[in-house]
């Protein structure tokens, strides 16, 4: 349980609160590189600040405020340029470092045209392995860590987008929590094929570790022994609003202290035999979260979760919570984030902070399952394999993936579609 004040703090992402600034010193995904082929630009919501993410012509990213310096004019109904976006109202051009490049009646008009005062918010964007990061926090801008999974050849992969009503924070919270598999995931959805029995092996035993980028938590279930890689290696909560299991990331980027964008990235390297495999663009899709009626889909593994996510409420109250010992690793998330952010309030750097480009190159974090992403199996194995036999039928993630995407895959994979 905690006060609420405490509740405040975890849950607050303006700029100037201190959770806010503590999400802030980390680059943060946004969104899909394929998102911008269709229409470069795009309007975003993030940690309560409007802005507007585009690719100009010249192929770099801008993440600006979306108001015109000029009459605040929406830039997101603009166009973009070789250099920069173009504001429809009036026609000032700014650049992705926020300049004020034009302003055509005053460029014409006056001898001395002069755009001090009129720069614009801009923060830095990135691509790496068909995600958009961006960095909203103060200068220098520390390096782009570069997860190995990212490194990874011979894949296909997929970005999913979730808008979820709800605080970010009980999204993460779920990043260290393996109880929930065994209720959320395995009971139900053995109730929702009509099973009549909570069959799932049960959780006997929890293990949750600290380390420079998160959490790990171990567990061993009924059927599974200390020998488990569930126990040995286990999974990451990722620091500070990511979650690695393996073969894919799901983060959780507060829009605002009522909304979250869970972004998820994931890999599915191809049979032995197909490669090499080349994958020319990494598709972005949208999950729908609601059926006809209003109510949560609940078919699929993070639409799920978000029942959870959004069941708690909009922020979550935690002064009427009652944790217990399956909730150890909630209760070290959040003592990490109070360190972190009294860290920052005191003038240091908060911990998983990169600086380096050699090691920002390639950081690996524990993985059950590395050689099969990075060594292959065969087709056969596939369909033999617990959890990606699953994987060939279908994408089990999250609800509505796109028919093209299942087609691109189902070509990748060299298996019958669709
Ligand atoms: S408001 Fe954008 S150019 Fe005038
Ligand atoms: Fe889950």
């Amino acid at each position: 349980m905690l006060t609420a004040a405490r509740n405040e703090m975890l849950t607050r992402v303006g700029p100037g609160t201190p959770m806010g600034e503590l999400l802030r010193r980390y680059w943060q995904p946004i969104g899909g590189a394929s998102e911008l082929d269709a229409n470069p630009i795009k309007p975003l919501r993030l940690m309560g600040e409007d802005l507007v993410l585009y690719r100009d012509h010249g192929g770099r990213y801008g993440l600006v405020d979306r108001h015109c310096p000029h009459r605040r004019a929406d830039l997101s109904y603009g166009w973009v340029e070789e250099t920069g976006i173009r504001c429809s109202y009036h026609g000032w051009l700014m650049d992705e470092t926020g300049r004020c490049l034009e302003q055509p009646y005053e460029d014409t008009t006056s001898p001395k045209p002069s755009k001090a005062g009129c720069d614009i918010k801009a923060y830095p964007v990135k691509e790496c392995a068909g995600l958009l990061f961006a960095y909203l926090g103060p200068l220098p801008a520390p390096e782009l860590p570069v997860w190995e999974p990212f490194t990874w050849g011979n894949g296909f992969r997929e970005i999913v987008l979730a808008d979820v009503p709800c605080n970010w924070f009980q999204c993460q919270e779920n990043s260290c929590d393996p109880v929930h598999f065994e209720w959320m995931h395995d009971n139900w959805g053995s109730r929702q094929r009509g099973e009549e029995k909570n069959a799932a092996p049960k959780h006997l035993k929890l293990k949750f570790e600290a380390f420079e980028h998160g959490f790990i938590y171990k567990r061993v279930r009924e059927g599974q022994s200390d020998e488990d890689r569930y126990w040995t290696v286990g999974r990451v909560a990722l620091w500070p609003n990511g979650f690695y299991l393996g073969s894919h990331f799901e983060w959780r980027v507060p829009v605002d202290d009522e909304n979250t964008l869970n972004i998820a990235w994931f890999f599915v390297r191809v049979p032995k035999g197909r490669e090499p495999y080349v994958q020319e663009r990494v598709p972005t899709w949208i999950s729908p979260l609601e059926d006809e009626n209003g109510r949560f889909i609940t078919s699929h593994i993070i639409n799920q979760d978000i029942v959870a996510w959004a069941g708690q409420g909009r922020i979550a109250d935690r002064t009427k919570e009652n944790l217990r010992s399956s909730d150890i690793g909630i209760t070290m998330m959040r003592q990490r984030y109070f360190e972190e952010m009294e860290a920052i309030a005191g003038g240091k750097e908060p911990a998983g902070i990169i600086r380096s480009a050699n090691q920002a190159q390639c950081i690996e974090l524990p993985n059950m399952t590395r050689e099969i992403n990075t060594d292959g199996i065969t087709l056969a194995e596939f369909r033999t394999h617990p959890l990606l036999r699953l994987r060939l039928e279908r994408f089990p993630f999250h609800y509505g993936q796109p028919a093209e995407v299942r087609r691109a895959f189902v070509a990748a994979m060299g298996i019958a579609g669709p």
